[in-house]
């Protein structure tokens, strides 16, 4: 089996690198934060991700399994060299920020004491491999060859081990016949359950990855334009996607119409593309993204208009109760979370606003200290003038309505996420307001 370094220990690389030793490999994670490094190393996982802090535990007890600071020491020591850092959205402009992903292959291709294989799998704008390409070259040392492919990862946040474990593709981007054999032994436990192989060049395995979430985003902005008919309509978005859901060419997954898109990729991926795009004249990509992103944050805004329609005209010193800060349940992570976004833009225009989240009070604290936040979703609708449900955690689709009626000081309640009861929370007293459907407030 080969030896496996992975460069960065964020959500991809901790991930990867924990799976990698469960699929039998010797492993070591690569990260500069040595915070990090300490902390999985005792087998700590830095965010909140179901089943990660378990597998974690259990491959550094295997020994297979060990993370460093000292980059030099693993490249060395390793045959395929993994590239997980992040590839955020650049502070001046749309485009995504490669200088991670630039350091971390540079120091990879430094270090190398014996030929080596690097993977890219980190979201990057298609191009970039080829520049790296021309990057390794100009660093490695005489005598030693390396060559530089891609094989994007398409983890999902809070299903991280399962999707990389078990992921519906691989894709191969730019590999000779020993490179993709290599890889194809690295990957021999789900390809051997039927996880088909993509073999392509590399600016295709490069799109492949943005597509998918290009794909994914357009998706929801489509339910949500619709949803839009829907309200003016006097018809109801939940039963429409359920049944545009029963065309399998359609699918039901992603039409869940509500408040939008928000985390750490599909935002900053759109926006990349569309950067991309542009610069290579493929202006019609562009344009199409441009909407998505669009009626995206649109939804952002309509919210916020629907919690100061419910307060009256006016959120001036009138309590807001927040269910749920993270940018989707099962994880602990606001990255361009929209439900921070609306509780933020609430309390800029004077409400007082008290948020609670089960995973992600910590993360939404450290990015929004000014506002309140609770431990229970009962304290956060104690007097509460309106309440909204912003991320569709179960904690809050199982809460008691009748209950927490009576803790309000009205029981409005605005369900962005459309997953709870709206008959029960009617019957139990409350006003209800949900996006996209039949009876706007009822
Ligand atoms: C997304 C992709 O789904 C992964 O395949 C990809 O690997 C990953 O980005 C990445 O590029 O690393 P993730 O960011 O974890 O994964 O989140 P999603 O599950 O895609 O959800 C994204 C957002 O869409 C959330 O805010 C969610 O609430 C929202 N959403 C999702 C809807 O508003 N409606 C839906 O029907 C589905």
């Amino acid at each position: 089996m080969p030896r496996v370094a992975v460069l960065g220990t964020g959500y991809l690389g901790a991930t990867h690198a924990v799976a990698m030793a469960q699929l039998g490999m010797e492993v070591v994670g690569v990260d500069t934060d040595p915070h990090k490094v300490e902390m999985l190393s005792a087998g700590k996982v830095p965010f909140y991700e179901p089943g990660l802090p378990e597998l974690l535990t259990e491959m550094l007890a295997t020994g297979r399994l060990r993370f460093t600071t000292d980059v030099a020491e693993a490249v060395g020591w390793a045959d395929v060299h993994f590239v997980c850092v992040g590839t955020p959205q650049s502070k001046t402009s749309h485009a995504a920020d490669l200088r991670y992903v630039e350091a971390a292959t540079a120091a990879i291709a430094k270090h190398l004491t014996h030929d080596g294989l690097i993977v890219g799998k980190s979201t990057v704008p298609v191009g970039t491999g080829a520049q790296l390409r021309a990057l390794v070259a100009a660093q490695v040392p005489d005598g030693v060859r390396a060559e530089l492919v891609w094989n994007p990862e398409f983890l999902r946040e809070g299903k991280a081990v399962q999707d990389t474990l078990h992921p519906d593709r691989i894709v191969l981007g730019g590999t000779t016949g020993p490179s993709e054999a290599l890889l194809r032994r690295v990957y021999a436990a789900p390809i051997a359950e039927g996880s088909p192989v993509v073999v392509c060049d590399l600016p295709t395995a490069e799109l492949v990855k943005v597509s998918a979430n290009a794909f994914l985003a357009t998706k929801i902005s489509f339910i949500n334009a619709i949803a839009s008919v829907c309200e003016a309509a006097g018809a109801d978005v939940t039963v429409l996607a359920d049944a545009l859901g029963h065309d399998v060419r359609i699918g039901r997954q992603f039409l869940d119409a509500g408040l939008g898109f928000g985390g750490g990729c599909l935002p900053k991926d759109i926006r990349a593309l569309m950067f991309r795009a542009n610069e290579l004249g493929a202006g019609r990509a562009s344009a199409l993204l441009q909407q998505v992103d669009e009626i995206n944050m649109g939804q952002r805004e309509r919210v916020v208009d629907l919690a100061i329609a419910a307060c009256g005209g006016s959120v001036l010193n009138r309590r807001v109760g927040v269910l749920g800060a993270a940018f989707k349940p099962h994880t602990d992570d606001v990255r361009d979370s929209p439900a921070l976004n609306v509780a933020a833009a609430l309390h800029l225009r004077g409400a007082q606003v008290t948020v609670y989240d089960p995973q992600a009070g910590d993360t939404a604290r450290s990015s929004f200290p000014t506002l309140a936040y609770a431990t229970s979703v009962e304290e956060a609708v104690e007097g509460a003038d309106v309440v909204l449900v912003l991320t569709e955690w179960d904690e809050f689709l199982r809460a008691d309505p009748t209950h927490l009626a009576a803790l309000t000081a009205n029981a409005h309640v605005i369900d962005a996420r459309g997953k709870l009861d709206a008959a029960a929370w009617r019957q139990a007293g409350w006003t209800f307001t949900g996006l996209g459907r039949a009876a706007v407030v009822a």
